[in-house]
């Protein structure tokens, strides 16, 4: 199949690409688009046949289910079956935008959809894109990020061209993703709300609104046997560039020692080594390839772009990679949880 790439401009979007990019959605196949997170793999999402296509594109395990995109309020009666009084409040303050809740399923989700599950996931994204995109198709759109399984999410179309060319319809391109982190998922179908995915709308704020909620303790430790995560998908590796990745973990002078010297030793074996760096530490390695994740004072530049530089490690081909770790504090939260992911939670402690 040939992938169609149409370039898009956000503040004066061409309406006749939009138009063929919800044509092809309606007729079952599937088309990226952005989001102010990632860029999702648009398909139908009443349509248990484009859900397979889904799976099939990104390779991914069919028990782990997928998210479906509204463009107004009114889209949601159609496919949940009830909403939760807390909800209203959350949608109200939260909606459009990156998060994700948790309903009782509508009978016309498929279950190919849900993974099985008698709950759907939804999102009212705030991209202007995609919300064009919604309300011309008229369907609400499930959308996985655009990523093939196990790979970083997409933040540019050039990597979902890199991943998913010629095994999708048409990308829709509109630039960089703002907030670079996948939404906050929330389950509101429990008497207490259970944060299941941390991300850029943290616990505080929805704490701010709600009282309190409890959190998924798998969006702190490493998943196993014993400590199932309550989203499906949080369970599989995820976020893997092919390099091995190790966090270093302390103080920042010590910790910006350890990595020069565990770089120093590599590099004698013959080891490319890549190191994550931030605008504070990056003139302080003395060799391998740094690569700036972001500002430690501005933690959303350190979200916006991890999963561009894990790729990045990729693209160079590193070995390994050095990465120092970040704050656990409001979208701290959701940076640690994408990295240790990706690390496979392997720390140095110095
Ligand atoms: O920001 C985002 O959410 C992006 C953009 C494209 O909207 N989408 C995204 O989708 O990250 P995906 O499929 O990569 O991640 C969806 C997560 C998975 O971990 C899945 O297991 C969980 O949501 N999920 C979906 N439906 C669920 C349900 N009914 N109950 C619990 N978890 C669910
Ligand atoms: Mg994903």
């Amino acid at each position: 199949m040939n992938t169609i790439l149409a370039k898009i401009d956000y503040d004066d979007p061409d309406l006749s690409q939009i138009r063929k990019a919800a044509d092809i959605l309606k007729r079952g196949g599937l088309v990226a688009f952005p989001t102010e997170t990632v860029y999702g793999l648009g398909g139908n999402g009443l349509d248990a046949l484009a859900g397979k296509k889904i799976y099939e594109a990104k390779g991914r395990p069919s028990d782990n289910p997928l998210i479906l995109h509204i463009s107004d309020i009114s889209m949601l009666s159609r496919i949940v079956s009830e909403i939760p009084k807390k909800a209203y409040a959350i949608m109200e303050k939260f909606w459009p935008g990156p998060l994700t809740l948790i309903f009782p399923k509508a009978d016309i989700v498929p279950y190919e959809i849900t993974g099985g599950l008698e709950t759907v996931a939804v999102r009212f994204p705030s991209h202007k894109i995609a919300q064009l995109l919604i309300k011309e198709a008229d369907l609400p759109i499930a959308g996985p990020s655009a990523n093939s399984s196990g790979k970083p999410s997409p933040t540019r179309a050039s990597h979902v061209m890199y991943d998913l060319s010629g095994r999708i319809d048409m990308i829709l391109d509109a630039g960089a993703t703002e907030v670079g982190l996948e939404s906050t998922i929330l389950d509101i179908t429990s008497e207490v709300p259970v944060l299941l995915r941390p991300g850029a709308i943290t616990r505080e704020m929805i704490e701010e609104v709600i009282g309190k909620i409890e959190v998924d303790p798998a969006v702190f430790l490493k998943p196993s046997k014993d400590l199932v995560p309550k989203a499906p998908g949080m369970k599989y590796t995820h976020y893997s560039p092919k390099a091995d990745i190790t966090l270093v973990r302390g103080d920042l002078e010590k910790v910006v020692q350890k990595i020069n010297s565990l770089t120093l030793e590599d590099e004698k074996k013959g080891v490319k080594v890549g190191i994550m760096a931030t605008t504070q530490t990056k003139d302080k390695y003395k060799s391998g390839t740094v690569l700036v994740v972001g500002d430690r004072e501005k933690p959303e530049t350190i979200g916006s772009n991890l999963f561009k530089i894990l790729r990045k490690f990729d693209f160079l081909e590193v070995d390994v990679v050095y990465s120092e770790v970040f704050d656990e504090s409001g979208e701290g939260v959701a940076i640690m949880n994408r990295l240790n992911k990706s690390a496979g939670y392997k720390y140095i402690d110095v």
